[in-house]
């Protein structure tokens, strides 16, 4: 049995949580049409619907947010933001957001037009959806080990360079407003993407003059990754192989809601003074002043102290342990998952365990409701529901590769007894699969449907 990491932290505050009787978690799901985001928290047990947002701030973070400036303009703690952004990743100018989705707006209504082709390893949903919202069609070109989903290999974030290549010869460059990479990749299982790799997409965009834009969630994670699995970076600290990573790059936007351990924010970051310009402007229309872009003062100096501890060794050895653990303990139980563990999340191939579930009738939705129905475990569908949409110029829904379903683990959060208690659940469900039946569609909107859909169990 693999050993569960002793946390490094110690416990100074507590919230109850509670497990619902088993009717008050039907009569919960009956009333959020099935989808577990209308759930209310308090009818969860185990959430890990999402590791965003939902870390457990340290000590010197709560600190300093009884220090935030929050002056309208000029604030001192943006400066002590800017000052944890320039040491990690080097770029001459940012604005703080809100969240993630925030900087991809403000970059997709800046760059991206209806003729515009995004590519990148894997969009992220939000990310992906805000380049749709502007008419351009996002492409995830990732490597093909990606999809194996047994498959160990130690980078199978990175994207495929002869794809990119291609990509760009058979899209106008000009149609190319920018190019990305997501570090870890989220939408494939939380994999990270070699040094090498980025190295290599960084030239390539380059070649053709193409600006590279880093989605920088999970940096952090990232950076760990390499300094274990590839070679001559052992001895690199994660803050140097950060600041080698994104020199490489010609900006990045970051949803801090992960590595820098904040309940809420996020920045994007560039090189083009015309760019920031620009990105200033749209921000002051929409988010908010630029030297605070949509947060208070305290939250921009949790953020600086968040990123700078997001990359401490000794807390990403324990994060990526409990992750690692989480996953060997499902493989255990007979549970296929995507191999091996990520940073931040385990994805179970739904798809694989119900597989008299065909696509159209939501194989991850039926899992993420069983995990909730049998044990008030939160978990998120990464599938069909998600990502299944009508192509454009054939009408044709098409289907994702993967119906997955991801047990995201909030940073600094769970011990190993909640880990244990998902995996007896996941087993239980798994030892009785043909039981569960697939879900129905009742409501739906076009974009990201999978934080509003209804559902009706078929
Ligand atoms: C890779 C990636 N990019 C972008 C986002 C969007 O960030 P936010 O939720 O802060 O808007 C997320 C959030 O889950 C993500 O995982």
């Amino acid at each position: 049995m693999p050993n569960h990491p002793a946390e490094p932290f110690r416990i100074k505050m507590v919230e109850p949580i509670r497990l619902p009787q088993r009717e008050e978690r039907e009569a919960a799901m009956k009333k959020a049409g099935y989808n577990l985001f209308s759930l209310p928290a308090e009818e969860v047990f185990i959430d890990l619907l999402t590791d965003s947002g939902t870390g457990a701030m340290s000590q010197h973070q709560w600190a300093a947010i009884m220090e935030g400036d929050e002056s309208y303009a000029g604030a001192r703690s943006f400066y002590h933001l800017k000052e944890s952004i320039q040491k990690i990743f080097g770029f001459p100018y940012f604005v703080p957001t809100h969240q993630g989705r925030a900087a991809e707006n403000i970059l997709a209504a800046l760059l991206v037009k209806p003729t515009s082709a995004i590519p990148s390893n894997m969009h992220f949903d939000t990310t992906e959806a805000n380049i749709r919202a502007r008419g351009g069609r996002p492409t995830n070109l990732v490597n093909d080990k990606a999809f194996e989903v047994g498959l160990r290999a130690p980078f199978k974030g990175n994207m495929d360079l002869q794809k990119l290549e291609e990509f760009i010869q058979a899209t106008k460059v000009e149609n190319i407003p920018f190019g990305s990479i997501t570090i870890t990749n989220n939408a494939g299982g939380g994999q990270p993407v070699s040094y090498e790799n980025i190295k290599g997409v960084s030239e390539i965009y380059h070649k053709y003059n193409i600006p590279f834009f880093i989605d920088a969630c999970r940096f952090a994670e990232n950076c760990y990754f390499i300094k274990q699995r590839e070679a001559g970076f052992a001895d690199k600290s994660t803050l140097q192989i950060a600041n080698e990573i994104f020199a490489l790059a010609d900006g990045a936007w970051m949803s801090s809601k992960k590595d820098a351990i904040v309940n809420i924010g996020g920045f994007l970051a560039m090189r083009d003074e015309k760019l920031y310009q620009a990105v200033c402007n749209e921000l002051i229309l929409r988010e908010g002043f630029p030297t605070y872009g949509g947060l208070a003062g305290r939250d921009l100096e949790a953020l600086a102290a968040g990123l700078m501890e997001g990359l401490d060794e000794n807390y990403l050895d324990y994060r990526l342990k409990q992750t690692g653990y989480l996953g060997e303990r499902i493989l255990e139980a007979g549970v296929p998952i995507i191999e091996p563990p990520g940073g931040h999340a385990i994805y179970i191939d739904a798809g694989s365990i119900f597989k008299h579930i065909p696509q159209s009738e939501f194989p991850g939705q039926a899992l993420s409701a069983a995990l909730y129905l049998e044990g008030g475990i939160r978990s998120v569908e990464i599938g069909s529901v998600m990502f299944a949409h009508k192509d454009p110029d054939s009408g044709q829904m098409v289907y994702p590769q993967l119906e997955l379903v991801r047990l995201a683990i909030p940073r600094r959060v769970y011990t190993q007894s909640h880990m244990d208690y998902v995996v007896e659940i996941l087993k239980k469900i798994a030892d009785n699969r043909q039981a569960y039946r697939g879900y129905r569609i009742t409501y739906a909107p076009e974009l990201l449907r999978h934080f509003t859909a209804r559902f009706e169990p078929l």
